[in-house]
Parts: structure tokens; sequence; C-alpha cells
């Protein structure tokens, strides 16, 4: 069976397409474009953030394909410089009048804003959270949760607040596969998601996993793509070129080998 037709499901009930289109530094203008290209390749699951400033586009992209609005999954997010209960009820509102429709996930993109990397922002987080939870609980939202979160991060909401996020979008790709995050995601039931799983192209031009790659007959877009599955997290590949766009949803004819899953796991180059 495609990959696009496969599905998670977050412990709330909420069903998520298991493989969803990343949008990421497309500017709006081309959003629209990439988007119907990504939908019409079969994807049902698109990734945005009112940071990526093509929530616009995005929305017109799902609006126009002709497809029913339940059939396409949206996540957006709450930028990371925004903080705070009542900051982050309006930045929703914005995003919701930029998609043009209500989003299906909606995350903290980040728990520090990014000039402060690192910085403890957990308090703030918890307020933005409380939020999040009204969203929830007002049935506007179908899902929640957070990104770039660590542990520590993630126990801030848990000591304070009342519903445990149901997703945390990571780094996450060969070379940087994060355990500790994934292992506490795993074990609170919190889906991981897989942001970058091809490094942002930096991992495609590495010759051991040419190597691989070849050793299957599959490119080595598509073997990080199945690599993430196996892993079990959702991979949010992103790509501009139609024939790319479907390049990297034809995995469903090979699997990866336990012991090459064992390589894969143990490199641990950055692809800086
Ligand atoms: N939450 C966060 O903080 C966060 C951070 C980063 C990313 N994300 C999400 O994750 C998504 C994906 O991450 P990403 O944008 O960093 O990059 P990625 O998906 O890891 O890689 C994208 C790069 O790979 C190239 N590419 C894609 N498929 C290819 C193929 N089959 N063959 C050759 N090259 C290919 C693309 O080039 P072309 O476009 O030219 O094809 C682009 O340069 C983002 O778009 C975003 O939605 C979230």
């Amino acid at each position: 069976m495609s990959i696009l037709n496969e599905n998670y499901t977050l412990y709330n009930g909420v069903s998520i397409p298991k493989i969803g289109f990343g949008t990421w530094q497309i500017p709006n203008e081309q959003a629209f474009t990439s988007v119907t290209d990504a939908l019409r390749a079969g994807y049902r699951h698109i990734d945005t953030a009112l940071a990526y400033d093509n929530e616009e586009g995005v929305g017109r992209a799902i609006r126009e394909s002709g497809l029913r609005r339940e059939e396409v999954f949206i996540t957006s997010k709450l930028p990371a410089e925004i903080k705070g209960y009542d900051k982050a009820l309006e930045a929703f509102e914005r995003t919701f009048r930029n998609l043009g429709t209500l989003p299906d996930l909606y995350l903290i993109h980040a728990p520090w804003p990014w000039a402060d990397k690192g910085g403890d922002y957990n308090a703030q987080n918890v307020q933005s959270w409380k939020a999040f939870e009204k969203l929830y609980n007002n049935g506007r939202i179908r899902a929640i949760g957070v990104s770039n979160f660590s542990p520590a991060n993630i126990q801030a909401l848990l000591d304070n607040c009342e519903i445990v996020p149901m997703a945390n979008q990571i780094a996450f790709h060969v070379g940087r596969t994060q355990e500790e995050y994934v292992a506490f995601c795993n074990k609170h039931n919190i889906l991981v998601e897989a942001y970058s799983p091809l490094a942002t192209g930096r991992a495609l031009g590495d010759k051991q996993l040419n190597k691989i790659a070849q050793s299957y007959g599959v490119s080595v877009a598509q073997l990080l793509i199945r690599f993430a599955l196996q892993r079990g997290t959702l991979p949010l590949p992103k790509t501009t070129t139609f024939e790319r766009m479907v390049e990297n949803t034809q995995i469903e004819k090979f699997s990866i080998s336990t012991s090459d899953m064992e390589i894969l796991n143990s490199i641990k180059s950055e692809y800086r």
C-alpha cells in the first residue's frame, strides 16, 4: 500500500497521514504552486507555520484543490517568539485568517525564541499551553503539540497543565536521531514528527548512504524517508520539484533490513 494512504493515530484518536509535505523556505507565492503539486502527487498532510509566511498560499492551494477540507490534514505553529496565553490565542486567529480554515494540529514552534536558543521559557510555555488547551477543549483544533521540545520542556507542561502534547516535531534524520527525545515521547505516547528528514538536503550526497541506497535500488532521499518511518516517526520532506514529491513517496517496494537499520542508527554525522 502506498505510504500516502497510511496513517498514524494520535493518542486522542485523531488520524494523521504518515507522511507530510514540508513547506519551510517556500515563499508564499510559490507555496500555492508547490502545495497544489503536492496534493496532485497525493500528499494529504501539509506542514506550515505562521513564521514561514506562506500560510495564505498553503490555504488557497487546499481550498482550490477540489478536495474536501477533511481530506487534508494541516499543521501550523505558534511562532517561537510569541509566548503567553493571550498572545497565543491572537496568533492562532491570525493563522486561521491566513489559511482561511482551521488547522488540524497546532504546535508551539520552539520552547525558546530562536535568538535565545536554549533559554528557559518553561513558565511562558505553560501559559501558551493553557491557551492551546482552551482551543482544544472548545473544539477549535483537533490536536495540539509542541516542536523542538526537550524532555524537560515537555515535563514542565506535564507538571503544570492538563493535556499531554499529542506530537513533538523535532529534527530527526540519519546522523541525528535524538534518542533521549524519542524515548521520552514514546513513553508518553507523543508522536514524533521527523522534520528535516533529508538533513535539509545535506545528507543526499553522502557516499555511505548512496551505497546503502543503491543496494536497495532506491535514492538516498527514499532511503532516509523509509528510515524515519521504520523508526516510527512521521517524516516531513520538503521539495519544490514535482518529480521529487512523487519520488519521496514511492517507498513501498522496499524495507530496510535490521542490520542496515543498525548501521544507519549508528551514524553520528550531522551532515553540516
Ligand atoms: N519545527 C521546526 O522547527 C522545523 C524546522 C525545520 C523544518 N521543519 C519542517 O520540516 C520540513 C522538511 O525539512 P527541511 O525543509 O529542513 O528539509 P528536508 O526535507 O530534510 O530537505 C529538503 C531539501 O532536500 C531537497 N530534496 C527533497 N527531496 C529530494 C529528492 N528526492 N532528491 C534530491 N533532493 C531533494 C530539497 O530541494 P528542492 O526543494 O530543490 O527539491 C531541499 O533542498 C520543513 O519544510 C518544515 O515543514 C520544521
